[in-house]
């Protein structure tokens, strides 16, 4: 529908007589190659213009976190409890209530060993990594030593984390490289990792079992191998 603007361009020109512009004439083709005429007054445009100004001035929010104006609340204010809202049906005020103690998750099977030497020693000997060595299972080792261990271990395990050597966090590290580490097997690692060991917080909540075998494997199979090369040179 082209809107041929020749009249209005003609209503331009006349401005110059008559000073004042009442009307914008657009005639208007329409499919059919119909013509019609269309008057508009200016006041028309102008709060034709106005309106449309107003509304996207008023859809703008005033921060990211708000919708602006709120025109349907029940979309907003849900009527059901929130699962964080307080809710004062349940003894401990909560809405959303913790699992039943005792509870196990499906696919999990509860982790049997203590943090304590014997039984460090004793998953070391029992446990066995199900987790086939490959170059993907070792790259997704690497990226998960890398965000949850090599900020104080260090990315070689050398135990020269970022945050030990800014002096963020006092207690060494251990050196994951040392004779002692590079006799341990995986299982030794796994077991550390699970439910941690002295100082060292456990991270089996954090991980799930294969990407803690993975991580046992690339410290094992990357960076004890490469620090013995290294050492070799
Ligand atoms: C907040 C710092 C921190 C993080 C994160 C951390 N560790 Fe540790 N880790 C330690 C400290 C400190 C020790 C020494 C504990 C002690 O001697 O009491 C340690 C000890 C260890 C040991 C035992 C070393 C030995 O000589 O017996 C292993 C194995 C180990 N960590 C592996 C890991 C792995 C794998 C990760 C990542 C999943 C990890 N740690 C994450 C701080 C950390």
């Amino acid at each position: 529908m082209p809107i041929q603007f020749n009249k209005l361009l003609q209503n331009m020109a006349k401005l110059n007589n008559k000073q004042t512009i009442r009307f914008l004439d657009m005639s208007i083709e329409t499919k059919n190659g119909l013509k019609t005429d269309r008057k508009y007054s200016v006041k028309t445009v102008f709060f034709l213009v106005l309106i449309l100004a107003g509304t996207m001035l008023m859809s703008c929010d005033y921060n990211r976190k708000t919708t602006g104006w709120d025109f349907a609340g029940d979309m907003i204010n849900s009527n059901a409890y929130e699962t964080y809202s307080p809710n004062p049906n349940f003894a401990n005020g909560r809405t959303m209530q913790p699992p039943v103690p005792g509870t196990i998750p499906r696919g999990t099977i509860p982790y049997q060993y203590k943090k304590t030497d014997e039984d460090r020693a004793l998953a070391a000997q029992n446990l066995v990594n199900p987790v086939e060595n490959t170059a993907v299972n070792l790259e997704r080792g690497k990226v998960a030593y890398n965000i949850y261990c090599a900020q104080c271990h260090g990315e070689k395990g050398d135990g020269q984390g970022r945050l030990f050597v800014n002096k963020k966090y006092n207690y060494p590290p251990g050196n994951l490289l040392s004779e002692k580490m590079r006799t341990n097997p995986e299982a030794d690692i796994y077991h550390v990792i699970t439910v941690g060991w002295g100082i060292m917080g456990e991270h089996g909540s954090m991980l799930s079992p294969n990407d803690r075998w993975k991580i046992a494997m690339y410290i094992k199979h990357e960076l004890q191998k490469n620090e013995l090369t290294a050492n070799a040179k």
